[in-house]
């Protein structure tokens, strides 16, 4: 890992054995993005430099000898003669809406510094990093935009995120504040990226670049279901295991935005960061402001690569604290099972059956506060109910923890009811603007986070219940997106800094939460997918990963999540059939072996189920946990594609390759096919594998090679998972 400048070419060499990233100042000060991608040997800038031919139609600063607007600029300034989408784009108060940012300094540092308040990839003790920091000005309005680029000791992965200060005398307002840019000279590329919806989410879509804009973007105060701020930049002929891959990826919960434009030179430009759309910021003098991070992946092997090098990342230096690397409990979870109709007998009975099951967690979902018998009231009235609980919420812990498991609670905390005594008290608490309605979402308001009060209650109502009863696990559910943004504190004219605020002070409040309560297992959730980002993970551990618990529509969200997200982080629950969302009736065995993706539990109430399904369930969580920690914690392959087949296929490898668990799914009946072979990954290719259902041996080579032969398929939706160990 090396961060080499040469003086001579003012040119930057930033390198491992992963990728060389090159950039290099010219004459006249603007900093030029040469190179990404495989390492290459090289110290200095000639051989990479390419000046596009202009016309008359480009426009040239007077004794500049080309037009910027065909330069590959590494963080465009705007209002300048580069008219593509640029990354920085400001004001001040007498309208000069000119962004001219040139090379000023540059400084090597040791480590990656802290960013505050916002989430962030962090070293482990032992680990090293080196960060280069290039400073740019704009010298009209003394504004420095600091870059920061960091590689890793131990990641192929690269950091990125700036910081714009005022050094000026006047204000100045930011109208679009990008963390980065990435510049490439061919668009010979297709771009994936994970769209989605409510009950659908991790979309994957593969396109060709057009040649126009191109955005991934979300503009609903959270990340959202609709896109999830991740993208790559794929070869065509990129597979799972070969060709280049560019993913990038933001730590960020809120509106995001990815965006691509092939130029008139088919060259390529990507700006990722804060979506434009709805932000603004005031920077008085000396005031800064810092962009989330973002998280650059260069693969030349393809996207199992790339995928593997964001979970590990994820895994161990983005997910925190006491259940970074512990076994999840498996849980049971109300939700599915009675919503909001239960009462104390009712979850009591639940209770037992859980723990005949053998589940180790019990999870009271909504309805256990206030007057919470329906979706139209009480959220932000922390006070459980205990008429319908049967009693205290303490006593209804104790009786779970006397069966021998552990409680959890769910909580919406960033929201309120109209029909609740927290909007009855402080009306001026949700978000709206003065004198128009506001829409509910879910026939809900949500709290002004960007209040100091308003997070001071939030902290308060959540850690005195928590404090109140031996709660192990939270779930922490968010179930509306923003709309008719307005706060009463934040002066009008600031309106734009709300949705960036807002989710400042939801990172405040969850960084107060967590670090009181270390030992809690938290669970993010936003009617399943709609916060499954990487800033949440910072915070929480788990993400519920979908509302929708059908085992086959799960086969394709699960799919998508795994192109960034370690299977830890995502939550999987086997349901009832037929199921809720799309009434498929899937057996039991293949909604077991789906859900063993990731954070396993059951989503029913289990008081219905026979003698003889308890004690199915029981054998199958018994053999979940011999193999959780290779399923949380092993390298994850995608083997067969649910989008392009008829079939699923996913496999977990230790790192030591001593053991892999493979699941195959049919995802639809097909007459008169002939028997399947699913070829295997990762494994050692000279060790001999025992499958330990069957006992047959095979060796590496062959499983990955020739492949097991699948049996027929018995009935819709058939599905089977193997246990490879390796002979010692
Ligand atoms: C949405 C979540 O995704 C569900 O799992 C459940 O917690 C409900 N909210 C409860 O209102």
């Amino acid at each position: 890992m090396s961060i080499a400048y040469y003086e001579q070419d003012r040119f930057f060499h930033l390198k491992n054995e992963h990728f060389s990233y090159c950039m290099r100042v010219d004459d006249h000060g603007h900093l030029w993005h040469l190179y990404y991608g495989a390492p290459i040997g090289l110290t200095g800038a000639e051989p990479l430099v390419n000046y596009q031919k202009h016309t008359s139609f480009w426009s040239v600063l007077p004794g500049e000898p080309n037009s910027i607007d065909t330069v590959p600029l590494e963080y465009p300034g705007s209002g300048t003669a580069d008219l593509r989408p640029c990354a920085l784009t400001t004001v001040d108060a007498g309208f000069d809406g000119v962004t001219d940012l040139r090379f000023d300094s540059y400084e090597i540092l040791a480590g990656k510094p802290h960013i505050d308040g916002l989430p962030q990839v962090y070293l482990n003790e032992g680990e090293i990093a080196e960060t280069l920091k290039i400073t740019l000005k704009d010298s009209v309005k003394e504004l420095y935009a600091d870059l920061y680029y960091t590689l890793f000791g131990f990641s192929g992965a690269l950091s990125r995120f700036t910081v714009i200060r005022n050094g000026g005398h006047s204000t100045v307002r930011l109208q679009k504040a990008m963390t980065a840019t990435l510049s490439f000279g061919d668009k010979d590329f297709e771009l994936i990226h994970l769209h989605g919806a409510w009950g659908r989410e991790f979309e994957l879509e593969r396109t060709p670049l057009t040649k126009s804009v191109q955005t991934i973007s979300s503009f609903r105060g959270s990340s959202s279901h609709t896109a999830n701020p991740f993208a790559a930049l794929v070869r065509p002929d990129t597979t799972e295991d070969s060709g280049e891959a560019y993913g990038m990826s933001i730590i960020y919960s809120s509106n995001f935005e990815i965006e691509t434009e092939t130029d008139t030179f088919d060259c390529v430009r990507v700006n990722i960061g804060i979506n434009e759309r709805g932000f603004e910021w005031t920077l008085n003098p000396g005031e800064s402001f810092t962009t989330p991070e973002a998280i650059f992946v260069y693969s030349a092997n393809g996207l199992t690569a790339m995928s593997q090098t964001y979970q590990k990342l994820y895994q161990n230096n983005l997910i925190r604290g006491y259940w970074r690397d512990r076994l999840r409990p498996v849980l049971l979870n109300s939700w599915e099972g009675v919503s909001f109709h239960f009462d104390g007998e009712k979850m009591r009975s639940m209770a037992r059956a859980s723990a005949r099951m053998g589940v180790d967690l019990f999870v009271v979902d909504d309805g256990w506060f206030g007057l919470r018998d329906n979706d139209h009231c009480a959220l932000g009235d922390w006070v459980p109910n205990e008429p319908k609980l049967g009693g205290t919420l303490g006593e209804l812990v104790k009786y779970v923890n006397d069966l021998g498991m552990d409680f959890g609670l769910w909580f919406e905390p960033e929201m309120i009811s109209e029909d609740s005594d927290l909007y009855r008290a402080h009306p001026g608490w949700a978000i709206k603007v003065p004198n128009r309605a506001a829409s509910l979402g879910r026939h809900q308001m949500i709290l002004d986070l960007t209040r100091a009060d308003v997070r001071e209650y939030i902290v308060s109502a959540v850690t005195g219940v928590l404090r109140s009863a031996n709660i192990v696990y939270v779930k922490w559910d968010m179930n509306r997106n923003m709309s008719e943004i307005g706060s009463e504190q934040l002066p009008g004219e600031r309106n734009g800094e709300f949705f960036h605020r807002y989710i400042l002070g939801l990172y405040e409040v969850l960084e107060r939460i967590t670090t009181e309560f270390p030992h809690i297992l938290f669970e993010s959730c936003s009617g399943g997918g709609g916060r499954f980002d990487p800033g949440m993970a910072y915070y929480m551990p788990q993400n519920w990963t979908s509302d929708n618990t059908d085992a086959i529509a799960r086969l394709h969200i699960q799919y998508g999540c795994s192109m960034v997200y370690p299977p830890s982080l995502m939550t999987c629950h086997v349901s009832k059939v037929p199921n809720g969302r799309t009434k498929r009736v899937v057996p039991f065995e293949t909604r077991a072996n789906v859900a063993m993706q990731g954070s396993f539990g059951y989503e029913f109430d289990p008081s219905l189920l026979t003698d003889e399904q308890i004690e199915l369930i029981h054998e199958e969580i018994k053999e979940y946990k011999q193999y959780a920690d290779l399923v949380l914690h092993g390298r994850f392959y995608r083997l067969v594609s649910p989008f392009t087949t008829d079939a699923c296929a996913f496999e977990t490898v230790a790192e030591d390759k001593s053991v892999a668990i493979a699941t195959y799914v049919f995802t639809a009946g097909v007459a008169m096919t002939s028997r399947r072979r699913l070829r295997l990954k990762g494994l050692d290719a000279d060790a001999v594998y025992t499958e330990t259902h069957s006992g047959q041996t095979y060796s590496g080579s062959f499983l990955m090679n020739a492949g097991i032969l699948l049996p027929a398929q018995r009935f819709d939706f058939d599905s089977v998972r193997y246990i490879f160990e390796r002979r010692s």
